[in-house]
């Protein structure tokens, strides 16, 4: 946190931080396989893209925080690990415009995690579909994340897994990854734009797909097509990749993860393990 390892306990930050009253501040999180960072130069490369979106010069250049970031995961032994980076616009008297001197908040923790259970694997998981009610930059990988938390609380709490946003009528992406559909052999995803992050695990899913020969379009999907899609899955830098196998009470497809989400899953997991 701001320089120094410190016990969790100690890490901690002001109250009027402008990342709690604002949400005014963006993060990452890096996966670890095997005790090395997964796609380290995308994550950064995101990160200056986000800071830019918002306003907020970066305090430290991406190669010192990727150090320190790796530093963190060795002092807490972990091999298997989330990294989660945050950078807020720091401590300030409570106003709406920035500060004259911002001193930006820099902190990052790391947490044990493992791939999703082989039961979702084998299985897949359920979804709902709700409204996009989240802002128009869903680009920017900001911290202000409540209607995301609002969206999976609620599917939670009708006995599914996630949920798939609908905005105007089209499927953009789930409460925390991407999502693509397929129909006839092809996957359709949506186009990089503000309503969707720039997910890191899509691109490498769609890296995978055109090593493999999949055909790839980067269309929204109409969410009336839902219904008629062979396979539904969803990427994400923790959730992998993950198939859909129910969707609003009905099965996608023959209810069990499909032969494309089967060969991407397994072209996943042998790339970001190494072999
Ligand atoms: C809203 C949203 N979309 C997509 C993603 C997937 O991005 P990535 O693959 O870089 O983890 C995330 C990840 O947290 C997310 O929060």
């Amino acid at each position: 946190m701001n320089g120094e390892f410190l016990p969790y306990e100690q890490a901690v930050i002001p109250v009027e931080d402008r990342g709690f009253i604002f949400a005014d501040g963006i993060y990452e999180v890096i996966r670890v396989y095997g005790g090395k960072m997964f796609r380290a130069e995308d994550h950064m490369a995101r990160l200056q893209r986000s800071a830019a979106a918002i306003r907020l010069p970066l305090p430290l250049s991406t190669s010192n925080l990727l150090q320190a970031a790796a530093e963190l995961v060795r002092r807490d032994g972990l091999d298997e690990a989330s990294i989660y980076l945050e950078i807020t616009r720091g401590p300030a008297p409570r106003t709406h415009t920035f500060p004259a001197e911002v001193r930006p908040t820099v902190v990052g923790f790391a947490r044990p995690v493992s791939a999703p259970a082989p039961n979702y694997i084998e299985n897949g998981a359920s979804a709902i579909t709700l409204p996009d009610e989240r802002w128009l930059r869903c680009d920017v990988k900001s911290v202000g994340l409540l209607l995301n938390t609002l969206a999976k609380q609620k599917a939670v709490e009708q006995g599914a897994y996630d949920a798939l946003f609908i905005r105007d009528g089209y499927l953009t992406e789930a409460t925390s990854s991407n999502a693509m559909a397929v129909f006839g052999g092809k996957i359709y995803t949506h186009p990089l734009n503000n309503l969707v992050l720039p997910g890191i695990t899509r691109k490498v899913v769609l890296e995978l797909c055109d090593q493999l020969g999949i055909p790839v379009v980067e269309e929204a999907v109409p969410a009336a097509e839902l219904v008629r899609a062979d396979e539904v899955f969803i990427t994400g830098t923790v959730t992998e990749v993950l198939a859909i196998t129910t969707l609003d009470g009905r099965p996608v497809g023959t209810g069990k993860p499909g032969p494309i989400f089967r060969q991407l899953h397994a072209a996943f997991v042998r790339y970001s393990r190494g072999q």
